[in-house]
């Protein structure tokens, strides 16, 4: 499929998107980066500095701090505020701070991370995800020239196992 033709499907699913009640982000979690095509296949998670890893134990735990119903705060506990930088996802730093993150989107029954229209993460190595002895790398939005593999951010509760799954 075109990166354009792509993006423009994509957008219009987050704009279909309702505004239901918030079921992931909230509690403590692990952000999931899930695989944007069909069925959604987990393919690792963030780290505490926001770089995506497979490496399960190396894993980041985050919180929110809701500002709306689809709008919030993002914190990873061991670094702090979460956000985007540039295009490029971040946590621990502080000029950061403050950037919300929506929730909606293309994932049944799931809230995804994403930052206005943006939902879609990419990394710039070409065999991404990185394998789990590989060092994790830097993800950013989506530009459509990227090699490796594109996925949503999800959440996968920690705290309790109302949606675990
Ligand atoms: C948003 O939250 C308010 C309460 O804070 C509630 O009354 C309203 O129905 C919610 N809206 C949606 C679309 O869920
Ligand atoms: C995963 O990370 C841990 C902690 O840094 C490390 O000890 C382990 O070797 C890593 N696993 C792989 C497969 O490299």
């Amino acid at each position: 499929m075109l990166p354009q033709t792509l993006l423009l499907a994509l957008s219009a699913l987050f704009t279909a998107a309702a505004a239901d009640t918030p079921q992931d982000f909230t509690g403590l979690g692990e952000i999931r980066t899930l695989y944007i095509w069909p069925d959604h296949p987990d393919l690792g998670c963030l780290t505490s500095a926001g770089q995506w890893t497979t490496n399960e134990t190396l894993c980041g735990s985050f919180t929110t701090q809701w500002t709306s119903n689809l709008t919030f705060y993002l914190s990873a506990t061991a670094t702090g505020s979460c956000g985007i930088d540039g295009a490029t996802f971040r946590c621990g730093d502080p000029d950061i701070f403050g950037t919300p993150g929506g929730t909606g989107g293309p994932i049944p029954g799931h809230d995804i991370l994403r930052y206005g229209q943006y939902g879609i993460m990419a990394a710039d190595a070409d065999d991404a995800p990185p394998a789990p002895q590989d060092p994790p790398l830097d993800i950013h939005f989506y530009t459509g020239s990227e090699k490796g593999k594109y996925v949503f951010l999800g959440w996968k509760h920690l705290d309790d196992d109302e949606d675990n799954q």
